[in-house]
């Protein structure tokens, strides 16, 4: 099975150039100008066309039980979504419940996952304690490429993790030479208030921001980041949504630390005003946590994407239909949290990024893609386009429009939360594993077709870890 893109201009995060790209067997084979292939290849035609790396989603939860249902959206119907849309790989989370194994749980979401038509990756969480826990964690990073295990600091009485189980975790982690990454909010504040809002007489979808203020996701992202810090460990935190957080990446990022963001494209462009919507149904479909926020909040994501405090966007893609959020009718505390976005990622970073000159076409690649595999260990098989990477490829045509809408897209959920938006800049084709798997409208994703992708840890980064922690390793002081 070989493949030639013909007459693109390339793009990674380091570099632009005019290139053919040839692929076989799923690689990459031959990157040049004019390239001399043998006879037989399929040929795509990138004529005034960029070719970067297929998007990788780092944040997706395809079929999730959570708050009493579960997400609309499948592994295979989220994958070829999000191949619609440019991209070719997500990692989606395990989440065990309390108590569960975590092995039990992975095995679990490997067996959903089987249906996916991407390549697709797993973060584990750890939702609770034990030396099972301790154990698993190990067995997850030495035989099941696992490098990344997630904490939520919030949802209070079902997969919060407090502080000692973030204690325990992180420095689990740091022996295994895994990264540990948080969803940062207080969850305790977070508790308190909905309670507290709710006897108010507050019980619609404007209580849901109120309840989760952003000083709670900014105490608890310092708490977080100051944890990692004394354990001397590095620390990914997910969907940064407010200044405040923010504010904490980038005091630690300057005081030499290994702190990660991510930012959702639903956090760039959507403010808190949509709580306030005169229709419940809208109002609740936007209920995901941390909320969207008020303005200037948006204006501040975007600049710390084009600083480099944050590194990654994603999407929390988590659905829930109409019927699935009317469980909350009376409390919205009860609305399960999520949104989607995989499909429409891509296209929103670019009309709003390069489109609006605050993102060059590299950068754009490094903030879709390359950075993602970059910190989760996957690069340069994933992230890029050169020889012996996998041929992951999304043909971009950068003067493509369309206005964004839950009645043509291929997300398996009933509202979209960029409804309405135009955007220029679309795949013209995407291409998994050197196969053609969406073209100009033609979604040809295959169920079953993604492969699991291991994600072996990090050496480099952990030796350096280890030197810097060996220095400031305590020293017990001689008496008598
Ligand atoms: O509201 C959200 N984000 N739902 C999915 C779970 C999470 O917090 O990431
Ligand atoms: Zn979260
Ligand atoms: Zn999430």
């Amino acid at each position: 099975m070989s493949l030639l893109i013909k007459g693109g201009t390339v793009v990674t995060a380091d570099d632009e150039f005019r290139a053919d790209v040839y692929c076989e067997n799923g690689k990459i084979v031959a990157v040049g100008e004019n390239l001399d292939v043998p006879g037989g290849a399929e040929v795509v035609d990138a004529g005034g066309q960029y070719v970067m790396p297929g998007g990788i989603d780092p944040h997706t939860h395809m079929q999730l039980p959570f708050m009493g249902t579960v997400a609309s959206e499948d592994f295979y119907s989220g994958t070829a979504a999000a191949m619609a849309g440019g991209t070719t790989m997500i990692i989606d989370f395990v989440i065990p419940s309390p108590q569960q194994r975590l092995m039990e749980a992975y095995e679990t979401w490997r067996g959903w996952a089987q249906k996916a038509s991407a390549d697709y990756s797993f973060h584990v969480a750890v939702t609770w304690w034990d030396e099972t826990v301790h154990e698993d964690m190990g067995t997850l990073v030495r035989d099941h490429g696992v490098n990344s295990f997630k904490h939520f600091m919030a949802y209070k009485n079902a997969i919060m993790a407090d502080d000692e189980i973030l204690y325990n975790s992180f420095s689990r982690a740091l022996e295994l030479g895994a990264i540990p990454t948080v969803h940062a909010e207080n969850g305790e504040l977070v508790f308190q208030l909905q309670k507290k809002l709710i006897a108010e007489g507050i019980t619609g979808p404007e209580g849901h921001p109120l309840s989760r203020p952003p000083e709670a996701e900014g105490e608890a992202a310092n708490r977080a980041i100051r944890l990692a810090q004394v354990i001397g460990t590095p620390l990914y935190v997910v969907h940064v949504s407010a200044i405040q957080a923010l504010e904490e990446i980038t005091r630690a990022r300057g005081e030499g630390y290994r702190v990660f963001g991510e930012v959702l494209a639903g956090h760039l462009m959507i403010d808190d005003s949509v709580y306030r919507h005169e229709d419940w149904d809208v109002a609740a479909a936007h209920v995901m946590s941390p909320p969207f926020r008020a303005k200037e909040h948006q204006a501040a994501l975007w600049k710390g994407l084009q600083s480099g405090n944050l590194q990654t966007t994603a999407t929390d893609h988590c659905c829930f239909c109409a019927d699935q959020k009317a469980m909350g009718r009376d409390d919205f505390s009860k609305i399960p949290n999520g949104t989607g976005g995989v499909e429409d990622r891509m296209a929103v970073l670019w009309s709003q990024g390069v489109g609006k000159g605050r993102l060059t076409p590299s950068e754009f690649v490094a903030v879709t893609s390359a950075n993602a595999a970059k910190i989760f260990n996957i690069y340069p098989r994933k992230g890029s386009v050169a020889v012996g990477a996998d041929a992951d490829i999304v043909v971009w045509d950068p003067a493509a429009t369309k206005t964004i809408s839950a009645k043509t897209h291929h997300q398996k959920v009933d509202y979209n939360i960029f409804e309405g938006m135009e955007v220029t800049g679309l795949p013209s084709h995407t291409i998994s594993q050197g196969k053609v798997t969406y073209k100009e409208g033609d979604l040809r994703a295959v169920e079953g077709a993604g492969n699991y992708v291991n994600r072996p840890n990090f050496a480099p980064y952990y030796a350096a870890m280890e030197k810097r922690n060996e220095l400031n390793k305590p020293t017990a002081v001689k008496r008598g």
